[in-house]
């Protein structure tokens, strides 16, 4: 899908530091427009006013977690991008105004599976240490914009990524999950869990909902066909024939085929969703229960 990061635009100012993965939830609020994104020449001027997106594709928590892809923008620079975008907007309507505005702001931030995807090739004794390093810069990042006044966040868990085409390929994995990158996942969900909570109770006036993407896709997974109208959970609609088993080899690109109908796939391409899943995961963050989205909804922080 095309789709970059709609979110919630609404009265509220919506900032987003995301990794790349496409989230639909401004359909589902009803915005008619997609957040801006930071580096677009037209986002200047009152544009600004109305949210940004920061998002890069195959970012990390850490500066050096991806180096396949090209050039990313990793968390500590989209929070220094914010920084200039916060001093715009105090330029234009004053601090006063502006800190209102940031504290009623929605941050929502998505990051951390690429840093799980691609530890393999981290230079570190452990998983354990590795993780160690990742949550402590995450919490740094995390108070950082906090001390930039934002007080309302958004923050996605890592999903079950040992189940993308892309991890399957590498782990030549035919018909599984790969087992020892889902217990990253799930490591690193229950260190995030801990930290929202150090952080809600030591950051004063500050909400810190998460969203249980991993809980999310799970169902997708296991209740594709009986729940869902999928055929197809283990690999990419748009792949390159013979280039790994589930088409998770090789980026979709100018090369790919693309399946005849994208809705019946779960996953688009080697590392992310269609828009059909999407849709379903943007409906669980705004309505969902506190299985999938915790302590309370996107509706219900809006009202
Ligand atoms: C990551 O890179 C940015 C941009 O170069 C830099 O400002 C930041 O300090 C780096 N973070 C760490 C932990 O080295
Ligand atoms: C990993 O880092 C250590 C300490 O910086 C260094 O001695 C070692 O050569 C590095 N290993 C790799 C594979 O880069």
């Amino acid at each position: 899908m095309n789709k970059s990061f709609p979110l919630l635009g609404f009265k509220e100012l919506l900032m987003g530091f995301v990794s790349g993965r496409c989230v639909v939830i401004g359909e589902e609020v009803g915005l008619t427009s997609l957040t801006p994104p930071y580096l677009a020449p037209t986002t200047t001027g009152d544009v600004i006013l109305k949210g940004v997106n920061y998002a890069s594709s195959a970012s990390g928590i850490l500066n050096d977690t991806e180096r396949f892809f090209g050039h990313q923008i990793h968390l500590d620079t989209q929070i220094s991008n914010f920084v200039k975008t916060r001093q715009d907007i105090i330029s234009r309507i004053g601090s006063q105004a502006a800190k209102e505005q940031f504290k009623q702001a929605i941050f929502f931030v998505s990051i951390g599976s690429n840093d799980i995807i691609f530890s393999q090739w981290q230079n570190s004794s452990s998983w354990n240490t590795l993780l160690d390093t990742i949550i402590s810069r995450y919490k740094s990042q995390l108070v950082r914009l906090y001390n930039l006044d934002a007080r309302k966040f958004i923050v996605t868990n890592s999903a079950a990524v040992g189940c993308i085409p892309f991890v399957r390929d590498l782990h030549s994995s035919v018909d599984s999950c790969v087992a020892v990158v889902n217990q990253k996942a799930q490591l690193f969900n229950s260190r995030l869990d801990s930290l929202l909570a150090e952080l809600t109770k030591n950051l004063e006036a500050s909400t810190f909902i998460c969203a249980n993407v991993y809980a999310m896709l799970d169902d997708i997974l296991n209740n594709y066909m009986t729940s869902y109208d999928f055929e197809v959970a283990d690999s990419a609609c748009c792949h390159i024939a013979g280039a790994g088993l589930h088409g998770g080899l090789i980026p979709c690109g100018i090369l790919s085929q693309v399946c005849p109908d994208r809705s019946k796939y779960v996953f688009w391409d080697p590392f992310h969703l269609t828009e059909t899943s999407y849709e379903i995961i943007a409906k669980h963050m705004m309505d969902g229960d506190l299985n999938y989205i915790s302590p309370m909804n996107i509706r219900q922080l809006l009202n």
